[in-house]
């Protein structure tokens, strides 16, 4: 018998009870009965029949395990205020960026030269061109392999990384196709450190681990965390933690698929939901409750112009736009300060104006990383997005420009009078206090 109990699918026979959660194994949509006693996934069709505990592509559903909150991705470390440059992203291509602290690199999937899938992906000329920069720093530290793919391991590029520095040390999870890859690039044996999936290990003053994907054996996922901030790279896992995601503060996340049958050429291709896969990104956004959103690993060419008119992708700037809040929109060698991800320096420049005063100065910034702010100098608060309480004046700034400013402690006059900034108003009338404060009335020297 099959009936649903708890929000639970419960199948009891002669075996005994059997427990599934509605959950899809591929990527979390939820599974519907049919009235056959079978269940359908609405994101992509999968269809889950409870008397096998099979989907009817073959896959097995886990039975339901209550979510485990105290999972070890779970326990964050101590934060602390970062200093700015302190802790930074560096984009290299596709999977590929470079973390790093004050105690080194981690390079995740580099892939600079040649092509992937045996020539069938290809990466951009800009993405190319910036190869050897990202070569010659990413031989520098560790390196990450999320899996055998070889837009993930290209060997290519791990022969040009060893040309830098014979002792690479490459990290991955046990895989044994990974293995024999990087031992055929030329990476020593002894420099190869497969580590467990789900526990922290510490390099040099991070700490990281690696995350499992539900759906796929071979896909993993990487958290980096340092002095208490995070980084969560997805990768290409569809089903992360099962659901049971870390929280991170910046996300790089899938984005490009959805729009077609993209990445693989069907004939007979059923029409595509391009916001689909944008819905599961802005769900995993929410579930890490990461401040910033980094579409990610998606930036690569088919070789054939057939299958890039055949197989549209979405865009990062329509999924920046789809999944909304702060997002970064990185070009090769772009890089992106974690500190940014962070409303904590914000907060202390407006300690540091020393303006109290009923008014509210919205800020939109402009450029790789997207974020909205609202600074409320009743009480120095500071709210990530627009909060249009009257007397605001917003600000539509370029944000390298604008964060510059905050951190040099120049006067607001420097930005408006020099036309970096679109300003509007409510109401329509001239605050003084504001900017002559903002204007002349700043502390000297820069903020702490
Ligand atoms: S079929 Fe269920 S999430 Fe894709």
């Amino acid at each position: 018998m099959i009936t649903e109990r708890d929000g639970l699918i419960v199948v009891e026979n002669a075996d005994g009870v059997r427990r599934y959660s509605k959950r899809c194994l591929h990527a979390g949509g939820t599974l519907v009965a049919q009235g056959d006693g079978t269940y359908r996934c609405p994101r992509h069709g999968w269809v889950f029949d409870p008397a096998t505990g099979r989907y009817q592509n073959g896959r097995e559903q886990p039975l339901y395990a209550p979510t485990d909150e105290r999972a070890a991705w779970h326990e964050r470390g101590e934060r602390r205020p970062l200093k700015h440059g302190e802790f930074t992203l560096t984009f290299r291509s596709h999977a590929s960026v470079t973390i790093k602290t004050p105690g080194g690199l981690i390079t995740t999937d580099p892939w600079y030269t040649g092509t992937a899938f045996a020539g069938g992906w290809r990466l951009t000329e800009e993405q190319l061109a910036h190869g050897p920069d990202a070569a010659a720093e990413a031989a520098r530290g560790w390196i990450w392999i999320s899996h055998e793919h070889t837009d993930h391991l290209s060997e290519a590029t791990l022969r040009a990384l060893l040309s830098y520095n014979r002792d690479l040390g490459v990290f991955t999870a046990a895989n044994e196709r990974v293995t024999a890859a990087l031992l055929k690039a030329g990476v020593a044996r002894p420099r190869i450190r497969v580590l467990p999936v789900g526990e922290w290990q510490d390099i040099g003053d991070k700490r990281l681990m690696i995350l499992p994907d539900a759906c796929a054996d071979n896909d993993t996922g990487l958290l980096v965390e340092y002095a208490g901030h995070r980084v969560l790279v997805q990768v290409d896992c569809r089903n992360l933690c099962g659901g049971n995601v870390p929280e991170a503060d910046v996300l790089l996340g899938m984005f490009a698929g959805g729009a077609s049958s993209y990445p693989v050429c069907w004939e007979s291709a059923p029409a595509g939901n391009p916001r689909l896969e944008l819905d599961i990104a802005a769900e995993l956004r929410d579930a890490t409750r990461a401040r910033v959103w980094v579409p990610f690993a998606g930036s690569h060419e088919p070789t054939d112009p057939e299958i890039a008119q055949r197989l549209p992708r979405n865009s990062p700037y329509a999924a920046a736009e789809h999944v909304g809040g702060w997002t970064w929109l990185p070009r090769p060698g772009s890089v992106l300060d974690v500190a940014n991800a962070s409303l904590e320096p914000i907060e202390a420049w407006a300690k540091w104006t020393g303006l109290v005063h009923d008014h509210r100065l919205i800020v939109r910034e402009t450029g790789p990383l997207i974020r909205e702010y609202t600074v409320d100098f009743r009480d120095a608060s500071v709210r990530a997005g627009t909060v249009p309480i009257e007397p605001w004046t917003s600000m539509t700034v370029d944000g390298l420009l604008w964060r510059e400013a905050m951190r040099e402690g120049w006067s607001l006059d420097e930005i408006a009078i020099g036309y970096h900034a679109r300003f509007s108003r409510a109401p329509d009338t001239f605050d003084a206090r504001f900017w002559e404060h903002m204007g002349r009335g700043l502390p000297l020297g820069r903020t702490p």
